[in-house]
């Protein structure tokens, strides 16, 4: 068994499934993006917002999180989000992503839903020309707010369905079971969107259940406490649902105390369709190649388990089957 090492695991070509747009923003960028558009951020420097990135648990994020993005506002921020997104990828070697946005953390502040789509696609075309990384794009719905808050939003996309592949949902999870939004999910599929929820993060393996029978998700997004539900695990392996795993998110949000307690590689060796993923790179501490990273120090990941979860990064893809074939043969020389 080789363990993986680090320029090695860069230069994997690699696949991203689980990444929300705003937790990408950088500090940096966040400077700038406020500077342009005459916003006071709570801090003086960089390393200040650096600092105030230590979290207890998911809510302590996400109320730093909905702050930062405040200084998004016109159409080439939400494009230089996301170029700066896909520069870092293409640095890395990730040659395929489907990264999630909030519409409500905008269009609650007055910012119009198609100034925010239409900056993150132009980005998204731009870096499949100019970067070769194919992409498919995920709306997800904000669970703390409301059923018809979704639904609305959900009626704000309709005009932008050829620019959006599928609907997910995340923010606070416990308290906010998948099956509230079971009739907007329904609609969205109607409307021929595929589904991915967040569950089991935070919350218990009964939410991945949910997540599963109501919403008829086609991945879930973490799903790493499913380990504590036998006959759940058991449907995992057999049907090959994939959960998009992020192992720097864990473990900066007290999910697990350590790495080494990660339940991902164990997962993995029991025919779990598990991923690797960044989640929110700008404030865990790493992009795709830091995960993998990690994994391998603290897990001795071997090089054919990083293959292996990349394989099934490609298997859970929404990429259409030629993309996946190529994907696929890119990894194999590796
Ligand atoms: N969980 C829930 N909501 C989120 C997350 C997450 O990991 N990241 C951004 N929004
Ligand atoms: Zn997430």
């Amino acid at each position: 068994m080789t363990v993986a090492t680090n320029e090695w695991l860069n230069s994997l070509p690699k696949v991203e499934l689980h990444l929300h747009l705003e937790g990408s923003l950088e500090p940096e960028l966040m400077f700038a993006l406020a500077q342009r558009n005459s916003i006071d951020l709570p801090f003086e420097n960089v390393d200040q917002v650096r600092a105030a990135y230590e979290f207890s648990n998911l809510q302590d994020f996400l109320d730093i999180y909905y702050q930062g993005a405040n200084v998004l506002i016109k159409e080439q921020d939400f494009y230089d989000l996301t170029w700066a997104y896909l520069s870092k990828c293409k640095a890395q070697n990730v040659v395929h992503v489907e990264p999630f946005f909030d519409p409500q953390t905008h269009t609650d502040r007055g910012i119009a839903f198609d100034v925010v789509i239409n900056g993150i696609s132009r980005a998204l075309k731009d870096g499949e020309e100019k970067l070769g990384i194919t992409s498919e794009l995920i709306m997800c719905f904000l669970r703390h707010l409301s059923e018809e808050a979704a639904f609305n939003t959900l009626a704000m996309a309709e005009p932008h369905l050829d620019k959006i592949i599928g609907v997910g949902l995340d923010s606070s999870e416990q308290g906010h079971p998948p099956e509230k939004f079971s009739r907007v999910f329904a609609k969205a599929r109607d409307l021929g969107l595929l589904t991915v929820a967040h569950a089991g993060e935070e919350g218990p393996a009964e939410y991945v259940w949910t997540a599963i029978n109501d919403l008829k998700v086609g991945r879930v997004d973490h799903g790493v406490r499913s380990s504590e539900d036998a006959t759940l695990m058991k449907y995992l392996v057999e049907t090959r649902m994939p959960l998009t795993v992020c192992p720097l998110s864990n473990t900066k949000l007290c999910v697990f105390d350590d790495m080494s307690q990660h339940n991902i590689i164990e997962m993995l060796e029991q025919g779990v369709c598990v991923t690797v993923n960044s989640d929110d790179p700008a404030y865990f501490g790493g992009y795709m190649t830091e995960n993998f990273v990690a994994l391998a120090s603290a897990l001795s990941m071997s090089q054919n388990q990083a293959k292996a979860l990349v394989s099934n990064g490609i298997e859970g893809s929404f990429a259409n089957q030629a993309r996946k074939d190529q994907m696929s043969d890119l990894i194999k020389g590796y």
